[in-house]
């Protein structure tokens, strides 16, 4: 079972978040529920803001494809944490919740006119480019402006391997994202931004996966980027201002997982950095981590209801629940793991190992294989943890299943931050045409 500070077992024996009890909480705004820890995100900002200082020039941006709703844009604001977006989407939310443009960085693979007028006419502080038709689209973007100067950094693809899952290892040599480095592509589209009166060159970027445990992956990228950096800064007589080395950083889903801290992260990178500055001979940068998954998954729990309870004697025990893949499809896409509990029953002893079950018609609708749990009844509340990251901005509506509302807690308050949706919601954009009338 997953611990921090955030989780409190309370003399009921039930499981609390935050100051307030799974069970009053399911009770209250019912279930499925993404309920989120304030306190623990604002404290993984802090400590990755700490961090980060030891770089004179440094910012920690939210990767807010993790979770991109109003409330979470102003609670990473008021840390003073800049943030990513990849869609118009995210960036209209960002822009909703009044957040800094100037801290907002616009990545993507297949960036649309309108976004990218969307974005300049925000004044986000700088796009991403990812590829040559996107370069293309950023001119005529500027010219349709009155010429307006686009801020741009390369998204660079340096070729750096890091173990995880294929899905989302980003750095692969025939990865979808940015310009390979090995090929030259990503020197020739730097030239090209400095050479377009459009476009003003800011820096490159690179991510080069997610759920990684380990520094080294990082400080080999940051190897590639600096060499790069000395490339650009020798044969284009240009400074990189803005080297962004991506996200990535992996969290707890399991409790033998046991991934490096923040600052061990973030310290061993500003302390490669700084010997690669010297012994390359280059401009300092300015620095961006781009944390996503760290930020806000292990702040996050889904409680559910436990519904169905079906043996198949010897074979299987699946315990049903009231969400699925519609509100967590991680198992589904990645055979993500994740630990749960009885949150009514915690003091209880596990006893015996079951699958659980999602309600969609689809056999891989499963959210955790093998939990070992106590025997569990109808109307029992899971608490699955870790549920912060890429839950809620993954969920659909599959199935026409409502996907939950989220409550923010912070020390005994609760709220909704995304409210429940209605059936009148699902149907609100279906149109009969005249003819089936
Ligand atoms: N920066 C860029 C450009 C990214 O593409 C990503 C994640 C991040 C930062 C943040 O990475 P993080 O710190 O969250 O690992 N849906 C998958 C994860 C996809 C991540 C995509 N890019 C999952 O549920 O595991």
């Amino acid at each position: 079972m997953i611990i921090n500070k955030a989780f409190r077992i309370n003399e009921l024996g039930h499981l609390e978040i935050g100051g307030i009890d799974c069970v009053d909480l399911a009770k209250e705004f019912g279930t499925p529920l993404y309920v989120l820890d304030e306190q623990s995100i604002r404290n993984v900002c802090k400590r990755y803001v700490k961090a980060a200082q030891a770089y004179p020039d440094s910012l920690i941006c939210f990767a807010s494809k993790a979770l991109s709703v109003k409330a979470i844009y102003k609670i990473i604001q008021s840390e003073n944490l800049g943030t990513d977006v990849v869609s118009g989407g995210e960036l209209y939310t960002a822009a909703a919740a009044g957040f800094d443009m100037d801290k907002v960085y616009f990545h993507g693979n297949n960036k649309s006119y309108d976004e990218l007028v969307m974005a300049v006419k925000l004044g986000v502080h700088c796009i991403v480019v990812d590829n040559w038709n996107e370069l293309e689209l950023l001119n005529r973007v500027s010219r349709d402006n009155n010429n307006a100067k686009i801020k741009c950094m390369v998204r660079v693809n340096p070729g750096v391997e890091a173990h995880t899952h294929h899905y989302i290892q980003t750095s692969l040599p025939d990865s979808k994202f940015g310009f390979l480095l090995a090929n030259g592509s990503a020197l020739e589209v730097v030239k090209a931004i400095i050479d377009s009166d459009n476009l003003e060159f800011l820096g490159i970027h690179c991510h080069i996966g997610s759920q990684i445990f380990d520094d080294k992956p990082f400080i080999a990228a940051m190897d590639k980027m600096t060499e790069f950096a000395a490339q650009i800064y020798n044969n284009l007589k240009t400074p990189v201002k803005e080297l962004n080395i991506g996200g990535g950083y992996g969290i707890r889903y399991m409790p033998e997982d046991n991934p490096l801290s923040f600052e061990d992260y973030i310290t061993g990178c500003i302390q490669a950095l700084k010997e690669m500055l010297k012994t390359k001979n280059i401009p300092a940068p300015r620095l961006i981590f781009e944390p996503g998954r760290s930020i806000v998954g292990e702040a996050g729990i889904t409680l559910y209801s436990v519904g169905s309870i079906k043996e198949i004697k010897g074979l299987k025990k699946y315990v049903a629940i009231d969400g699925g893949m519609f509100d967590n499809p991680r198992y589904a896409l990645y055979q993500a793991k994740y630990s749960c509990i009885l949150a009514n029953r915690t003091n209880e002893k596990p006893v015996e190992t079951v699958t659980i079950a999602g309600k969609c018609c689809e056999s891989g609708d499963i959210i955790i294989e093998n939990a070992n749990l106590p025997k569990a009844k109808t109307g029992d509340i899971l608490a699955v943890f870790s549920t912060g990251a890429y839950n809620y901005s993954m969920a659909s509506n599959y199935n026409r299943n409502l996907v939950p509302p989220m409550v923010l807690v912070n020390q005994g308050k609760a709220q909704y931050i995304v409210k429940p949706q209605t059936y009148e919601d699902l149907i609100s954009r279906d149109d009969i045409p005249e003819w089936l009338k």
